[in-house]
């Protein structure tokens, strides 16, 4: 019960949020910072199958699928999200479909296939249950296949509830249960998600028998701190963001 109110939760803020994010892309730490270190963790991608899942925008999977990936299927509960999804030009590599962690399986374009590269940014943490999302994730990969997952770093909501709640940092680091605060793109519309420790990313994802290989914690660069000095700001405030690359063995 309480998972569904946080998928339902979830689900109406990133509709009153679809557009607003959209727009902000251009000059945003995603942009400058986050994808670039996200695309790196990915390798080489050309001539693999890729899922997003979690793809908002359906910009990150355009890519893939304009790059060389030899298909790719993304994945978004928003609406809102899937509004862009019609303007992007005919990509014939290239698929969409309305759909969440809790029923990726069963969606058309998903099910009963596997994919090379599955990436999933920035979502991961609204998953009603962070250990079946990641198992469902593992299932839909090919042996041999990599799981790349950018979340925002869990220091960053230890830090907000230092602020918010007085709490200290330890303490609010160590607080996984579900805790609902101001969207950093529109301060009146609440998102709520759980809030996994970095331990419980890494701890869902080698229970599934994945193998990770490379973490990275981009920091800001000199170049963003020149075009995007308020970005910076907030940026050196909250740390940015943890990605994680796992491996299935074959
Ligand atoms: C911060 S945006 C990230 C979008 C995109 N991956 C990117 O990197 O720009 C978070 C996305 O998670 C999606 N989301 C929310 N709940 C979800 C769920 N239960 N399953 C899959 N995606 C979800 C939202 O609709 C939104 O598009």
């Amino acid at each position: 019960m309480q998972d569904e109110l946080l998928e339902s939760h979830a689900a109406e803020a990133w509709e009153a949020l679809a557009q607003v994010y959209a727009a902000s892309r251009q000059v945003s730490a995603d942009q400058l910072i986050e994808w670039p270190a996200q695309l790196k963790m990915c390798g080489a991608f050309q001539g693999k199958r890729v899922l997003d899942v979690g793809c908002g925008t359906g910009d990150k999977a355009r890519f893939f699928a304009e790059h060389g990936a030899a298909e790719v299927v993304g994945v978004d509960p928003s609406q809102g999200f899937s509004q862009n999804w019609k303007g992007h030009p005919d990509c014939s590599n290239l698929c969409f479909a309305l759909g969440s962690f809790e029923n990726l399986a069963t969606l058309p374009a998903v099910a009963s296939r596997n994919f090379d590269l599955i990436v999933c940014f920035q979502a991961l943490m609204y998953a009603a249950s962070l250990a079946e999302a990641v198992q469902m994730l593992r299932s839909l990969l090919a042996p041999g296949g990599e799981l790349v997952i950018s979340v925002p770093h869990p220091f960053r909501f230890a830090i907000l509830r230092n602020e918010i709640e007085g709490w200290g940092h330890g303490r609010a680091y160590q607080q996984t249960a579900p805790y609902r605060y101001p969207s950093p793109w529109k301060e009146d519309v609440l998102l709520e998600h759980a809030m996994p420790r970095i331990s419980d990313y890494i701890n869902a994802i080698a229970a599934t028998g994945l193998r990770i290989e490379a973490v990275d914690e981009p920091a800001v660069t000199e170049q963003f701190r020149l075009i995007a000095p308020e970005k910076a700001v907030w940026m050196d405030r909250y740390v940015g963001i943890l990605i994680l690359r796992a491996h299935l063995d074959e």
